[in-house]
C-alpha cells in the first residue's frame, strides 16, 4: 500500500526544521538548521531574531527535505507544522507557510502540539516500545512527567512549578560563565567536575510528581559567592546530579506507581550524558525497559513533527486552515 507521506516544518523556537517521513515512522530527510550562532552573542534566544531567521531559512530547509526525500508537494499526502507551544513571532512562520504549501498543493493540514512532537520522537526509533511507559519530557520551556498508555493516548502525571530543567541549565550555564546554550556546556564542563563536591538540595524530591528547579538554581548563586574558590567543573558537575538524581528517581518511583513497563525520555535535555545514562540504569536495576532516543531525536527536529502528524491525522483528521498558532498550547 502507498504510504501516508508527510511533511512538517518545525519552527516554535531556534531551530527551523523540515523533514519528510512516511507512514509516521520511515524518516525519508530531516533537515535541521539552528540559529545557535545567530543568538549565542546575546546570550539566549532573542525571540524577534529568531522570527526573522526563520523567515530567511525557511523555504531553503523545506526545498532540501523534500529534495533529500527524493519528493515533491504532489506526492505529499499531508502537510504539518508545529502549531504551539512556543514563540509565536516563531510559530507563525513555520504554520503560516504550512498552510500555505497545504493549499497550494490541495493537501490537508495538520497542526502539532511541539510536546506531544516529543513524546513521539522515541517512537520514531523503537516503534515497538512497550506500554504503558512513562515518558519524562524535559527541554527548555517544559518538565513533564507522562503516562503513555497506548499510541497517542497519555496522561500528564505531574510537571514543573517553576523553571524548566533546561531553563535551570540554561541559567546556571550563564551565571557560570558557560555560555548559551547552557546545557550542552554544562554537560562539557562537568565532565572534569565531582558530582559529588557539593550537596545542592533535590527539589520536592519526596513529593509527588512535580519538579522544582528554581530553589536549585538560586542555591547554586548563593554557593558560588560564597565559595569562588570551589571550580567551575565541580559546581557544574554536582548541579547537573542535582537535576538528573531528582528527574530519574521521579521517573522511576512513577514508573512502578502506576505498573509501567518502561521509561521513555524526550526533549532537549534528555541529549544530557548522564541523564541518559542514569535512566539506563534505573531502568536495568528495577526491570524496566529503557528508551532513549539518539540525541539528534531529543533535540528540537520536523520529523518527530511529522511523526505526530501522522498519529493525529489518523485519529482526528486535518486541522482547519484557521486554526491559531497557540505561544501556550497545552498538551
Ligand atoms: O527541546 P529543545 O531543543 O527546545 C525546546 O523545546 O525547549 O530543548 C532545549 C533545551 C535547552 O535548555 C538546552 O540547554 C537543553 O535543552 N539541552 C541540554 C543538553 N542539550 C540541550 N541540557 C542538558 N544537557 C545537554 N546535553
Ligand atoms: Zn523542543
Amino acid at each position: 500500500m502507498k504510504p501516508v507521506r508527510v511533511l512538517a516544518i518545525e519552527t516554535s523556537c531556534d531551530e527551523t526544521a523540515a523533514a519528510v517521513v512516511d507512514d509516521g515512522r520511515h524518516v525519508r530527510s530531516s533537515v535541521v538548521s539552528s540559529q545557535v550562532d545567530l543568538h549565542a552573542r546575546f546570550g539566549g534566544v532573542v525571540p524577534e531574531v529568531a522570527g526573522r531567521a526563520h523567515l530567511d531559512l525557511l523555504t531553503p530547509v523545506v526545498e532540501e527535505a523534500l529534495e533529500r526525500a527524493g519528493t515533491s508537494g504532489p506526492e505529499l499526502d499531508v502537510v504539518a507544522a508545529t502549531i504551539g507551544p512556543g514563540l509565536i513571532g516563531s510559530l507563525l512562520v513555520g504554520t503560516a507557510a504550512a498552510k500555505a504549501y497545504a493549499l497550494a498543493w490541495g493537501k490537508p493540514f495538520v497542526g502539532v502540539n511541539h510536546m506531544e512532537g516529543h513524546l513521539h520522537a522515541a517512537f520514531l526509533e523503537d516503534p515497538d516500545m512497550a506500554l504503558p511507559a512513562v515518558v519524562l519530557l524535559v527541554s527548555g520551556g517544559h518538565t513533564m512527567l507522562i503516562l503513555m498508555t497506548r499510541d497517542g493516548r497519555y496522561r500528564l502525571l505531574g510537571q514543573t512549578i517553576d523553571d524548566a530543567a533546561g531553563e535551570a541549565f540554561d541559567k546556571v550555564a550563564r551565571f557560570l560563565g558557560l555560555g548559551y546554550p547552557g546545557g550542552p556546556a554544562i554537560d562539557r564542563v562537568a565532565r572534569d567536575g565531582d558530582p559529588a563536591a557539593v550537596a545542592f538540595p533535590r527539589g520536592l524530591l519526596h513529593e509527588g510528581y512535580d519538579f522544582s528547579f528554581s530553589g536549585l538554581k538560586t542555591s547554586v548563586v548563593n554557593y558560588v559567592k560564597k565559595h569562588p574558590e570551589v571550580g567551575v567543573a565541580d559546581v557544574a558537575a554536582s548541579f547537573q546530579e542535582a537535576v538528573v538524581d531528582v528527574l530519574v528517581r521521579k521517573a522511576t518511583r512513577a514508573a512502578a506507581d502506576v505498573g509501567a513497563r518502561g521509561i521513555c525520555i524526550g526533549g532537549g535535555v534528555a541529549a544530557n550524558s548522564v541523564l541518559r545514562e542514569r535512566v539506563q540504569e534505573a531502568c536495568a536495576a528495577h526491570g524496566l525497559a529503557a528508551f532513549v532516543p539518539s540525541r539528534a531525536m531529543c533535540t528540537d527536529n520536523a520529523a518527530m513533527v511529522a511523526a505526530t502528524a501522522w498519529h493525529r491525522f489518523r485519529l482526528d483528521g486535518p486541522t482547519p486552515l484557521d486554526a491559531a498558532a497557540d505561544p501556550n498550547l497545552r498538551l
